[in-house]
């Protein structure tokens, strides 16, 4: 059995099957954007769902909303994203070429002195030759107008985080649900980062969507929030995804990394194909963001805490993770190739409440009309209790298996002769590749 997948076997995967494809293929694309198929779409919203089920619905305290993409531009000047949101730059002087600053010097820091001096005796990775420019930062926000002139007067920003919004309803949520501090507001939702070198398939793109959480607490309670938010993510990640352990690893901010807003930061780094890389941040955003709409918008965001007769701003900490690197990791992780009498195959063991489709249902011979009716019916019936139940007539039935491996089903339905005496179908197990008999009135339960 392996458990090492480079980064084409997940891109032909994905390709092959209908997980997600370039976006405008047609057109050759364009870099940093790509489109779900039709079992991606499937499998980002079971991974959406069992986020927004332990996040949302299973806190008292945790609320839901969708903000729009577009928010007043004043929201990213009191955020400090038009001034500070931005990642190194370099430029090559003979041909032109932009590079990320700190992935050309290798190094997580994005302090422009240290690049500088890592930088100083590369070379540009397009041209080869030895005429990189002194880095500079470059603003990532995706600029648009807003109605007809297209002035300076009607710039607005696609949002770069969901964040945002949240900040800019926290009265509207307090008020309307009657929320005490400690609370939260969580959403799920595009943003658009305008990144210098999109890559590595879905992991970097500049057109993404985040599932995101602000938790506002009184500061003194930054410590104890912060880590038991470290450890829901944890805990997501290898309880409810079934992540393997040995596959994640923390990783901590340093200043030279935090973004401007974080006075803590801890990602979760996954074992992507090219190598440990970020997936899920905690951090402690104080009070920076409250502090700076209230002074931007003149409101008052002070909280009064009744039981301590105390006045504060709430400090954030954040859960934050993207949908599209939560699908990767996913896929990662699940993707197995072993030998199935003597024969490999390729497995993707995913939990059955994430996978695409929750079983198939084949008759065993598809030119024998009682067994197609009766297929039929059981793939009706089983339609009904899961909605997401696949019908495959198609080759034969070891070509199907393989089929439904591929795709992380974890139950194939077969009906076959003996079913037309005794209401009896096979149930092959993906990951054990055994077949069992079962009875159809106890179907549905062998699939939970
Ligand atoms: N609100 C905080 C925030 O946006 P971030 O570390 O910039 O923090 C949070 O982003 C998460 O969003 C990351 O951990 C990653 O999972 C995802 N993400 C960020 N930039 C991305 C990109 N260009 N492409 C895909 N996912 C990205």
């Amino acid at each position: 059995m392996s458990s090492s997948v480079s980064l084409e076997d997940i891109v032909s995967l994905c390709k092959r099957r209908g997980f997600v494809f370039q976006s405008s293929e047609i057109y050759g694309g364009l870099a940093g954007f790509y489109d779900y198929g039709p079992l991606g779409v499937e499998l980002v919203n079971n991974l959406k769902q069992a986020w927004w089920t332990a996040m949302v619905r299973e806190h008292d305290n945790v609320f839901g909303v969708d903000g729009a993409i577009i928010q007043n531009p004043k929201l990213w000047e009191a955020s400090g994203h038009i001034a500070g949101f931005t990642d190194p730059l370099v430029d090559c002087k003979n041909c032109g070429a932009r590079h990320r600053a700190d992935h050309l010097a290798g190094t997580d820091s994005t302090d422009l002195n240290e690049l500088k001096e890592l930088l100083k005796d590369k070379t540009c990775p397009t041209c080869g030759k030895k005429t990189l420019m002194e880095p500079r930062r470059y603003n990532m926000m995706m600029k648009t107008w807003v109605g007809p002139v297209e002035d300076e007067s009607a710039v607005a920003y696609l949002r770069p985080e969901t964040a945002g919004s949240i900040f800019t309803n926290y009265e509207n949520v307090r008020e309307t649900m009657r929320a005490k501090v400690p609370f939260g507001i969580a959403q799920i939702g595009k943003a658009f980062r305008n990144e210098i070198s999109p890559r590595d398939f879905i992991f970097r793109v500049r057109e993404l969507e985040q599932m995101e959480m602000q938790y506002f607490i009184n500061p003194d309670m930054q410590q104890e929030a912060y880590e038991s938010w470290r450890e829901f993510a944890w805990s997501f990640l290898t309880e409810r995804l079934g992540i393997k352990p040995e596959n994640l690893q923390w990783h901590e901010h340093d200043e030279k990394e935090r973004a401007h807003y974080a006075a803590a930061a801890h990602d979760i780094y996954f074992k992507f194909p090219q190598g440990f890389k970020e997936l899920w941040g905690t951090h402690n955003r104080t009070d920076f963001d409250l502090s700076n709409h209230a002074r931007v918008s003149g409101k008052d965001l002070s909280y009064f805490d009744e039981s301590t007769r105390e006045r504060f701003i709430p400090y954030v900490i954040e859960s934050s993770v993207g949908v599209g690197r939560m699908l990767m990791t996913v896929l990662t992780d699940a993707y197995t190739v072993d030998e199935i009498n003597g024969e490999q195959r390729v497995v993707l063991k995913l939990r059955p409440a994430l996978a695409p489709y929750r079983a198939a249902v084949s008759p065993l011979l598809k030119n024998k009309p009682e067994l197609v009716a009766k297929a039929q019916e059981v793939y009706a019936a089983l339609k009904k209790t899961f909605g997401n139940v696949m019908w495959d007539d198609n080759g034969n039935i070891g070509k199907r298996y393989r089929r439904q491996d591929e795709i992380g089903t974890p139950y194939c339905v077969t009906v076959d002769f003996q079913t037309l005496e005794d209401d009896t179908v096979t149930v092959r197990d993906r990951d054990t590749a055994q077949q069992t008999r079962v009875k159809l009135t106890e179907l549905p339960l062998q699939l939970v």
